[in-house]
């Protein structure tokens, strides 16, 4: 059905339908129903308080939008593509239901600031709630590491075995990651809630607005400070997907690790049944999808945040309609950040880890190589010429396919005369690890007491 535009004034003919498709942004930005109407409230509150509208026609406004959230949640409404974006399906039922006095709220405003701060309150939201599924999370890896205090897995880099290290340990890098990403979103947070209402469509409004009052009705900690800049710029819903897409690439590293851990060469863990699937013609298989699709999904989160910087990039100022397309790539983003975080977690906190096999991965592919050369540096021998000796133990080694500790004293002192009995605790994996204890190492006091400075924080 055609409606009149609420903007219809100057046009002669109605718009083409194809064109209303084209141009409506309904089908996506309909979720911002609640922000919409709760800026309006508050713009309209002002109104009022200011004497821009009589009181009781700011009264009737804000009651009727009241109704009008309701029946939206009970899902009475259903919005109109003619009326094109959830700001004029919502105004246009204002005026439905309450006549002239409805179209007295708009006054002051413009859709351009009005979207502007609809969608800093929307995605304010929206990273609050993903910032307490990160601290889910981090519980989760707490929680793991210190019920895995003392299993010892082989450390690696460029996915050679390397050093003994604390499973808990690794665990913990992703704690630190996390609470990085976590305090990158607060302050994205803090950045994004400002209000841009006031900004008008560009330059302004010609009304005695309050702004601060409004931003404070919404929690807002203040207001833009540049009409212009308050409804051209989009950079918060960027830097949002720019968090997210953070936030991924963590998640996908670490689902890479999970994947490698649940092969059956590693068999570092094992994933529950309930977090797993099977296959449709192998009945052995058990895959680790979750891990996979958090890897995968990472890739779109990108995008979403290449898109958004590309349509932002050649835009004069101020509001183009150009912007309309942020919608779709931020919701994204962090829909998929959303969905992805709390199964992660609940993958994570389920899964069995196997302790013997970390174990013996650690103790294979002469891990305690670095510590038998450190050994010989601690008896005087200058590094340097210590990772020599070491070198060439760990050729014959290759060759008697025996690991170090193996080797007999006598062997020992073939490459070196420096070698004694004690050698062979100081090369056990126990020791590999407890002999890093410099903050931030591996030992096990060191990652315990990195885990009770958190906890004492909390
Ligand atoms: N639906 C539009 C958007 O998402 C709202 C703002 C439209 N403003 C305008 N002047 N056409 O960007």
């Amino acid at each position: 059905m055609k409606t009149m535009k609420l903007w219809g004034g100057r046009f002669s003919k109605t718009t083409d339908s194809a064109v209303d498709d084209f141009n409506s942004s309904i089908r996506f930005d309909a979720r911002l129903y609640r922000q919409d109407i709760n800026g309006s409230i508050a713009h309209c509150a002002m109104l009022g308080k200011q004497g821009i509208i009589p009181q009781a026609d700011a009264d009737l406004i804000i009651k009727t939008l009241g109704g009008i959230l309701a029946d939206i949640e009970k899902g009475k409404i259903a919005f109109s593509v003619s009326a094109e974006d959830i700001h004029m399906n919502i105004e246009t039922l204002l005026i439905e239901r309450i006549g002239d006095v409805g179209k007295r709220l708009h006054t002051g405003r413009s859709r351009n600031d009005q979207v502007a701060l609809d969608l800093r309150l929307y995605l304010r939201d929206a990273c609050e709630k993903i910032g307490s599924d990160i601290k889910a999370l981090q519980t989760a890896l707490l929680d793991l590491a210190e019920a895995n205090i003392a299993v010892i897995m082989p450390g690696y880099t460029h996915l050679q075995k390397a050093q003994p290290i604390l499973f808990a340990h690794h665990l913990m890098a992703y704690y630190d990651m996390l609470e990085r990403d976590a305090g990158r979103l607060s302050e994205c947070i803090t950045r994004m809630n400002i209000s841009p209402l006031g900004s008008g469509a560009l330059a302004g409004t010609t009304y005695d607005l309050d702004r601060d009052y409004v931003a404070a009705q919404l929690g807002m900690k203040g207001v833009t400070t540049n009409s212009l800049d308050g409804v051209a710029d989009r950079d918060f819903a960027i830097e949002t997907c720019f968090v997210m897409s953070m936030i991924m690439m963590h998640i996908s590293r670490f689902s890479e690790e999970i994947i490698l851990w649940s092969s059956n060469e590693f068999s570092f863990i094992e994933l529950d049944d309930a977090y797993s699937t099977g296959s449709s013609i192998m009945p052995q298989k058990k895959n680790p999808d979750i891990a996979e699709l958090a890897r995968g999904k990472t890739g779109r989160v990108y995008g979403d945040l290449i898109a958004l910087l590309t349509v932002m990039k050649g835009l004069p100022l101020a509001y183009n309609k150009d912007m309309q397309e942020d919608k779709e790539q931020v919701f994204d983003a962090i829909d998929t950040v959303a969905m992805t975080l709390p199964v992660f977690t609940q993958m994570l906190a389920t899964m069995r880890v196997n302790a013997k096999s970390m174990r013996s991965g650690a103790a294979g592919g002469f891990t305690n190589a670095t510590d038998a050369a450190d050994y010989l540096v601690k008896k005087g021998l200058a590094f340097r010429d210590a990772h020599k000796v070491i070198g060439e133990m760990v050729a014959y080694c290759i060759k008697e396919q025996r690991p170090i500790e193996n080797l007999t004293m006598q062997e020992f002192k073939l490459f070196s005369p420096l070698f004694d009995e004690a050698v062979f605790t100081a090369i056990s994996l126990e020791a590999c690890v407890n002999m890093r204890n410099v903050k931030g190492g591996t030992a096990t006091g060191q990652v315990l007491s990195r885990i009770a400075d958190i906890k004492k924080k909390q």
